[in-house]
């Protein structure tokens, strides 16, 4: 890593200002990805902060998902992170200069490399309850067991949001450890609030307007509601329920 990496804890403004004007400099594919991903160095004014750059140009087809929105889905799961105040997705925003094109550009955790969903102790466990209820809301169709990183922050981040808010029920996880249970209060107020946003928030709805296609954003908000209404954690509906591979 660099020499001007910063020591002191800088804002999440300003880790979101180097991401979108920062210079990007690529060091390296990552393994184990399914699409193109790179790690990389983002300078911007003296700070260099490591990035996980994903070209829309690297995207491997999929039948189910339109072609060419990986991307635009990876940023519209931070945002939504935030806008549920849960913080779970790293900084990510919409590059459309990269050195391979347009592309989404992630702050890269540093995490525990061998750790995964399955090694989360009984302790941990209840965090992951707004990850379960992140991931119905978000429809995410891949919630692999490694999609989940510890960092050495001792925090809990989620990755690889490219096939997530389908219009369709799409939600396939390795997270059902709560099927059936109630939605923690916490969960519930926060989600109504989210909810709320999104009817009466022109620049939340603008922001994933222009990353999702309308109809994708109403059936998140109808996701949101459903939820609500249930009460409780969805169960498993088949084995497409289920992630392949699980890690
Ligand atoms: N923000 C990040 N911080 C740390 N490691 C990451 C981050 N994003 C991706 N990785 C690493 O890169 C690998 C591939 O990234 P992933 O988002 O899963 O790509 P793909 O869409 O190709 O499956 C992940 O399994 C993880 O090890
Ligand atoms: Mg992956």
């Amino acid at each position: 890593m660099s020499a001007d990496t910063p020591t002191q804890p800088i804002s999440l403004t300003q880790v979101l200002e180097i991401l979108r004007d920062g210079t990007l400099r690529l060091e390296g594919l990552l393994p184990e990805g399914s699409n193109y991903t790179f790690l990389g160095l983002v300078k911007r004014k003296g700070t260099t902060l490591p990035a996980v750059y994903k070209p829309i140009k690297g995207e491997r087809p999929l039948w189910d998902f339109p072609e060419n929105t990986l991307a635009y889905r990876e940023v519209a799961a931070f945002l939504v992170s935030q806008g549920l105040g849960w913080d779970l997705v790293p900084p990510t925003v919409y590059r459309p200069d990269g050195p391979h094109g347009p592309g989404s550009l992630q702050f890269f955790v540093n995490a525990e490399p061998e750790w995964h969903y399955f090694n989360v102790t009984e302790a941990e466990r209840p965090a992951f309850q707004r990850v379960a209820a992140f991931d119905v809301v978000i429809n995410n169709a891949d919630r692999k067991a490694g999609h989940v990183l510890k960092g050495h922050d001792e925090r809990f981040w989620l990755i690889d949001h490219g096939v997530t808010f389908h219009a369709q029920h799409k939600l396939r996880t390795v997270i059902w450890d709560f099927a059936g249970q109630p939605l923690p209060e916490d969960v519930c107020s926060d989600l109504q609030a989210f909810k709320e946003r999104l009817e009466d928030d022109e620049d939340l709805r603008g922001a994933l307007e222009s990353l999702l296609d309308p109809l994708e954003v109403a059936a998140l908000r109808r996701r949101i509601e459903r939820l609500l209404t249930a009460g409780v954690f969805p169960h498993p509906r088949s084995n497409y329920s289920y992630p392949w591979p699980p890690v």
